[in-house]
């Protein structure tokens, strides 16, 4: 029998439970054992779950989760850092195998927590922490194997490509698009974590790290959120047969790297202008499989828990517990970081040199300019200059 303590019961957790009860019959006989969820650590006790289990499943004391020798595999689904990592450390301590869906968690102790669980055999496994149900760690630790990682590139967050598709498609203001978002249990009450790229930044440090095998943190990314973006600035692009998509964009290139989150204009012959909605897409070039790209949902309860329980048969059945993250020391080359942007001022003109300005599209209020190839730090710091925050900066990949 192999006993499980859950590690939060929302979403996803309710999602893995009801999997594992649904396909009972099935995963024990191709894992030869039974599969018994022993205990589910919870905040509130009281609270309804639109789902029933046995009264003493629940608990509010993680020990008796991590002091049950029984317990061999712990499944952490909640939303925290400081309780997940301590958790993390409590698993290790206790000789527990550690499954978890927390990017954030992995984005901020992945190199340690990695290093932590391979050195006690012992597995430490994050499938759902990107993309929701694409299975993309598990695939990409293979072809590290086999290739050099050159690219990756990739939309990781359902709710900025919800926003932005309904703004195109729907032609609605952005607060429009979110409070629908919001409506529809597609954005969080406090969604500033995917609308600053956060979310994204999260995933293509944990994607960059494995798949270049170089350690590259989130300060070391180059981020801009959608917050600014508007129907405006949409409808320019709509009208040139352009679709604006959150792009993170990885490459790796003579010991350096450059990892950033853009909002990017794309045009339609880039298979990710289609990928609409709460879609997500990941793509990585390998140089000797080529580019090869994933598409599927990038959230939801059973697409997450599908990659939960797809780790869950790992941890079960193949024994072999290296967290291949290598230290190549890579250098970040993303202060040189440059391309076409379109720029809008909701107020000033700025002076910006004339040999930056490939086209003005509006001189007086809004000033929208699209660039020349230019170093983006640099138009930034012409923006900080007069301290106008209601602007908006957008990548132009044609
Ligand atoms: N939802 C998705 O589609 C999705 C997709 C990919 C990854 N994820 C990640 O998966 C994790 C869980 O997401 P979710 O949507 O299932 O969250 P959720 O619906 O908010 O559920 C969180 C659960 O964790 C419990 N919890 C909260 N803080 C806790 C703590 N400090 N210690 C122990 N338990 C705690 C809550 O207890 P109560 O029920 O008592 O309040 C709740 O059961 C998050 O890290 C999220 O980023 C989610």
């Amino acid at each position: 029998m192999i006993n499980i303590g859950l590690l939060g019961f929302g979403t996803v957790g309710i999602g893995v439970y009801n999997m594992i009860m649904e396909r009972k019959d099935y995963l024990e006989l191709i894992l030869k054992n039974q599969i018994n969820i022993k205990k589910i650590l919870v905040k509130n006790l009281n609270k309804d779950r639109k789902v029933t289990v046995k009264p003493d499943i629940l608990t509010i004391d993680e020990d008796d989760i991590f002091l049950d020798e029984e317990i061999d595999i712990i499944i952490e689904l909640t939303p925290s850092i400081d309780d997940a990592y301590r958790y993390a450390k409590k698993a290790l301590s206790q000789n527990k195998h550690f499954i978890t869906s927390n990017k954030a968690l992995v984005s901020a102790y992945y190199e340690e927590l990695s290093t932590l669980f391979e050195d006690k055999n012992l597995k430490f496994l994050y499938e759902a922490s990107v993309g929701g149900a694409i299975p993309i760690i598990r695939e990409l630790k293979i072809q590290i194997k086999l290739n050099e990682v050159t690219n990756i590139r990739a939309i990781l967050n359902g709710t900025t490509n919800y926003i932005l598709s309904n703004i195109y498609e729907k032609n609605i203001s952005f607060y429009e698009a979110l409070k629908r978002a919001q409506e529809l249990g597609y954005a969080e009450q406090n969604p500033s974590d995917d609308i600053d790229a956060i979310d994204s930044k999260r995933k293509i440090r944990i994607l960059s790290t494995l798949g270049f095998g170089t350690s590259i943190v989130e300060d070391d990314i180059l981020f801009h959120g959608i917050g600014n973006i508007s129907s405006y600035d949409i409808n320019i692009f709509k009208e040139r047969g352009l679709k604006v998509k959150l792009i993170a964009n990885a490459n790796a290139f003579n010991g350096k790297y450059e990892v950033s989150v853009f909002p990017t204009a794309i045009g339609a012959k880039d298979i990710f202008y289609n990928i609409d909605y709460r879609k997500n897409i990941i793509s990585f070039t390998g140089d000797k499989v080529g580019e090869l790209s994933f598409i599927g949902e990038g959230a939801g309860m059973y697409e997450t828990a599908n990659s939960v329980l797809s780790d869950l048969i790992e941890t079960i059945l193949d024994k072999d517990f290296s967290n291949p993250l290598r230290a190549r020391g890579f250098e970040n080359s993303i202060t040189n970081f440059k391309g076409i942007f379109y720029l809008r001022m909701s107020n000033e003109k700025i002076n910006i040199p004339k040999e930056y300005i490939k086209e003005i599209i509006s001189e007086e209020k809004p000033f929208v300019i699209i660039t020349n190839e230019i170093n983006i730090l640099d138009l930034i710091e012409y923006i900080k200059e007069i301290k106008n925050e209601d602007y908006s900066i957008i990548k132009v990949e044609e």
